[in-house]
This record gives C-alpha cells, structure tokens and sequence, in this order.
C-alpha cells in the first residue's frame, strides 16, 4: 500500500517531540516530511507512532538540545530532506525540574543555537516558532541589559555580567530570564539571519498548560499554581491544542505579516499580575 506518492515534500522539523511541539506538528503536517529531534529516544518513539499511525511521514533524529554541533547536524539532516520551511523548537526543562545552569543552557543557549543553524538552512517563505513561556513576562529584564544580549552571540550569552549574577541565583530566575531572552532572540534572527533567507520566526508564550512538564512543576509549587490560575481570567490551566491552534495560525501563510514578535497565551495570567489582581510574591 503506497500512501503517499509525492516525492518532494516541504519539511517540518521539531526540536523538542514533547507534548506541545507534537501538537504543533500534527495541525500543519499533511502532505509533509517531519523531522523529530529530542534526547530521548522514548518521547521520539511514542511521537512517531502517533504521526505515523496517523498517516503522517515521520523520522527521528537524537539530538542534544544542550550541543552546538548536535544542533547544527540537526539541521543540515532536515536541509538533506528537502526545502525545510518550518521550524518549531520546544526542547525545554523547567525550574522544578533541574538547575539555573542547565536552565540557561538549554532554554537560552540550546535555543540559540537552534535559531542560528536554521537560520542557515530554512527555505524562503518559511517560519519558525519557539516556544517560550509566560514566565518571560515576569521579570523585566532593563533595556539596556536587552540591548547588550541583543548584541551578544549564542556562545558569548553564559559568560555576561547580567546572566553570571542574576539568571544564575536560582532556577526561577534562570528560567524566566531565559525565556525572556528567547523572545529577543527571535526578534533578532527575524530582523538579521532568517529575514536573509526571507523566512519569518515568532515565539509563543504559555502560560501553565497541561503536560509532562507541567506535572513536575504541579508537585513541587502546588499552591502556588493554583492561586495563579484562579487569580486569572480564565480560571484555568491550558491545553497543548490551544497552543497549537495558534501555532499554526503563526506558522501558516495567513500570518506572513507576522515576524520578530511574540504571542502571549496564557488564560490571562501576566493581565492579573500586571493590574495587581495576583502577586507572585504570595507564591
Ligand atoms: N507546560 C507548560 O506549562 C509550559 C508553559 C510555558 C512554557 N513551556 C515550555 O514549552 C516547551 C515545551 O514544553 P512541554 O510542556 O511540551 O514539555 P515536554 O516535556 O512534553 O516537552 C519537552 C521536550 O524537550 C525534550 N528535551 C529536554 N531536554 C532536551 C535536550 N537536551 N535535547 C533535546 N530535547 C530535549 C524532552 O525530552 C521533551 O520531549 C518548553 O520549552 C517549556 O519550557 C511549558
């Protein structure tokens, strides 16, 4: 049984085959080539069962988020596969799940580095999408510290002052400064390296959506969670659909407008802390 008879097909390709990033890729892979990266060799299996049980045409790649040269093999593999117009990275851990320094190097450099080796290889008219998260809404970071990480390659980040004595205190800081600093980075290669190659990049920010990750971060700050939810307009917890109901929106040729910023979706979590209505000190 032949499925499938196109030869040429554009190539998706997802760093990170967790919950969010295969929702992503389902709502936008008919008729393509995927490409699923991830260090573990469990979440691939069970993401390419699901795409391939689906009919979708999937393969796996071990990719180490944490890897410069990992990455960049990531990348030239979806190039080898066709014209890769999509990009979607969703490799991440979270603050209850390890420390500030694996926080910064994954979140922040690993991410860096993704955004840097696509933008080498994405196919005109593609998109990227990265997710960041809520939480890069909580810390403002000053402008001039932005200007400065602006200005500052992928491999330079770990070593500024800002990074050393502030991301680095403990794991909350790590990630949101991270995350924060995922939004520049996408607004950065949209104005430089992928608006070259004519291609698009946006990141998403959710706020607490129901995954894996999600459980881990439940367990250790329960209590804090859940006054956070109720304190936000929608009262509570999102799903990896709803994000990826937008993703695709960005991804998509509807949003070809659509470059260098940020979408926020978070049940109206950041709209509560910002009017007063919940304080993240109550945590
Ligand atoms: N779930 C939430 O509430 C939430 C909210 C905001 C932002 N986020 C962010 O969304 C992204 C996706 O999270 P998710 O909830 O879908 O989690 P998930 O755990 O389902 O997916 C994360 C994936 O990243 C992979 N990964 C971890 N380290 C890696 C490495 N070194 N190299 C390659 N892959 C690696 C994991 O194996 C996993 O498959 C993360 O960046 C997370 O920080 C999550």
């Amino acid at each position: 049984m032949i499925f499938d008879r196109n030869d040429k097909k554009d190539v998706i390709a997802l760093l990170g085959a967790g919950s969010m990033g295969t929702a992503i890729v389902r709502r936008i892979a008919a008729g393509k080539k995927i490409l699923l990266g991830d260090i573990s060799e469990e979440n691939l299996e069970k993401a390419s069962h699901d795409l391939t049980y689906s009919g979708y045409d999937a393969e796996t790649m071990i990719v180490n988020a944490l890897e410069k040269d990992s990455i960049e093999a990531f990348a030239e593999k979806a190039a080898s596969l066709g014209d890769v117009k999509f990009f979607i990275d969703t490799a991440g851990a979270s603050p209850h799940q390890t420390n500030p320094e694996h926080i910064l190097n994954l979140d922040m450099v690993g991410t860096g580095y993704a955004v840097d080796a696509f933008g080498k290889v994405m196919a005109k008219g593609g998109a990227g999408l990265i997710v960041s998260s809520q939480t890069g809404y909580m810390y403002p970071i000053p402008y001039e510290e932005e200007q400065t990480i602006l200005a500052t390659p992928t491999e330079e980040l770990m070593d500024l002052p800002f990074i050393k004595e502030v991301a680095m205190q403990n794991s909350g800081f790590a990630y949101m400064i991270a995350k924060r600093i995922n939004q520049l980075q996408a607004m950065k290669a949209a104005a430089t390296t992928w608006k070259e190659r004519r291609a698009r990049i946006n990141t998403i920010s959710p706020g607490v959506i129901v995954t894996p990750l999600a459980y881990d971060e439940f367990a250790a700050a329960g209590d804090g969670y859940q006054q956070m939810i109720d304190a936000s307009a929608a009262e509570r917890t999102g799903s990896s659909d709803e994000i990826a109901e937008a993703g695709a929106f960005l991804l998509g040729e509807h949003a070809g407008f659509i470059t260098g910023t940020d979408l926020l979706i978070d049940g109206g979590v950041i709209a509560a802390i910002r009017t007063g209505k919940y304080s993240l000190q109550a945590e």
